[in-house]
């Protein structure tokens, strides 16, 4: 951490560095879409200072600099890592480099937040966790839906036994024409998948999370590509995809059972012939259930049904969950806390989408170790 003046006592630790103008030296790896949105957010936080970019193309490099003033880049994250030395690093690449880049800044010293998806495969997830505890550094993946005021609200209305005993959740994220047109979505060898491991992995990580992280035994999923990998003149949002890359499924639908008992139903589309986009999952318990969107508890009270909706929740809004998470991480880092969603939540998700992946490849249900 770089030392530059002011000082106080009787402070925490991670305080009197920060009080001390002691910043975590924070570096991004990928700097395309997602960096813009992670760097809003680090940019407003006084105890971080973001002190170098690496991507191989160097516009998206002088785009950083332009925008957001870092001036220490490199085309190739190694070097970046060796020169600069950061404190900690976000990786924001494409899934394929989520874990080769993780492992190496373990390994140079850092701390690290991952976006999502963890990374391609479980095995992938396995070796960044083993190079977290060799290198005892902390390893986060970037799951900002569990820090949504509703998923919170939720989360803590189960810890307070509202729903008794989980048993069955239904996960949609489904769009009906949103296949990405940017960056290398398309593209099943680097990015693992479609939209169950881009989109679905979202709803099923808040879903898991609030149902207290049950431990998945079992897969039952079949993917379909029909509309990706074909020209398209129909209107809509991001028109114009690379219908000659494309290898990934355009709808996946996952079936998966619990050690507990509990049943989770997953569909996740980048275009399908529905109504309309759906990003929502809807809890059953022998108590009580819920949905996310709009949050609601469905319960017995008073000897009738009742729906109980919040009368207020903070914003929820795409950056400030972005805020929320890259905070936490810090803080995290800083004064050595226990993180939301470490790797571990990151492996258990992946082994579900995994699950998903290859009993669609076997035609048959398949068990997850
Ligand atoms: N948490 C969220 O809600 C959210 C939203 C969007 C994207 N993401 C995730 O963020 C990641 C990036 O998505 P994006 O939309 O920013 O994609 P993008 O294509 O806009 O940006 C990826 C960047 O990584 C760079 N890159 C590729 N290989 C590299 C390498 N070996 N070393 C360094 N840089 C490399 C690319 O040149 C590009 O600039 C994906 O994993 C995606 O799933 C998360």
């Amino acid at each position: 951490m770089a030392d530059t003046g002011v000082s106080t006592e009787s402070l925490g630790a991670g305080l009197k560095d920060i009080y001390r103008g002691k910043k975590l030296r924070v570096a991004i790896i990928g700097c395309g879409g997602i960096c813009a949105t992670q760097m809003q957010s680090l940019r407003q936080l006084p105890q971080v200072e973001v002190v170098a970019g690496a991507d191989i193309h160097q516009w998206r490099l002088d785009a950083l600099r332009e925008s957001f003033g870092v001036t220490e880049l490199f085309t190739d994250y190694r070097r970046m890592l060796a020169k600069v030395k950061p404190d900690a690093v976000t990786v924001c690449t494409p899934n394929g480099v989520h874990a080769p880049a993780t492992i190496a800044s373990l390994n140079a010293g850092a701390h690290v937040i991952t976006e999502k998806p963890m990374a391609m495969t479980p095995q992938e997830c396995q070796r960044m966790i083993d190079a977290a505890r060799k290198n005892k550094r902390k390893l986060a993946v970037g799951f900002q839906y569990r820090f949504h005021p509703s998923t919170q609200m939720l989360r803590r209305a189960r810890d307070e036994g509202q729903f008794g005993k989980v048993m069955f959740v239904k996960c949609q994220a489904l769009r009906r024409r949103g296949i990405p047109n940017w960056g290398v979505f398309g593209q099943k060898k680097l990015q693992g998948g479609g939209p169950m491991i881009d989109i679905g992995v979202h709803v099923l990580e808040m879903a898991h999370y609030l149902m207290g992280s049950p431990k998945p035994v079992a897969a039952s999923g079949r993917t379909w590509t029909y509309m990706g990998d074909k020209p398209s003149d129909v209107v809509s949002q991001w028109p114009g995809w690379d219908h000659k890359t494309y290898t990934v499924e355009d709808l996946a639908v996952g079936h998966i059972r619990f050690a507990d008992g509990a049943v989770l139903q997953i569909e996740s589309s980048f275009a399908a012939h529905i109504e309309k986009d759906v990003w929502n999952f809807t809890l059953v318990g022998d108590q009580g259930g819920c949905t996310w969107d709009p949050a609601t508890i469905f319960t017995d009270r008073a000897g009738t049904m009742i729906n109980a909706t919040p009368a207020y929740l903070p914003r929820g809004d795409f950056q400030t969950l972005f805020d929320l998470k890259l905070e936490h991480f810090v803080d995290a880092v800083l004064y050595d806390k226990p993180l939301e969603a470490p790797g571990e939540a990151g492996l258990a998700i992946q082994k579900i989408i995994d699950g998903i992946y290859r009993s669609s490849s076997a035609g048959r249900e398949v068990l997850i170790k």
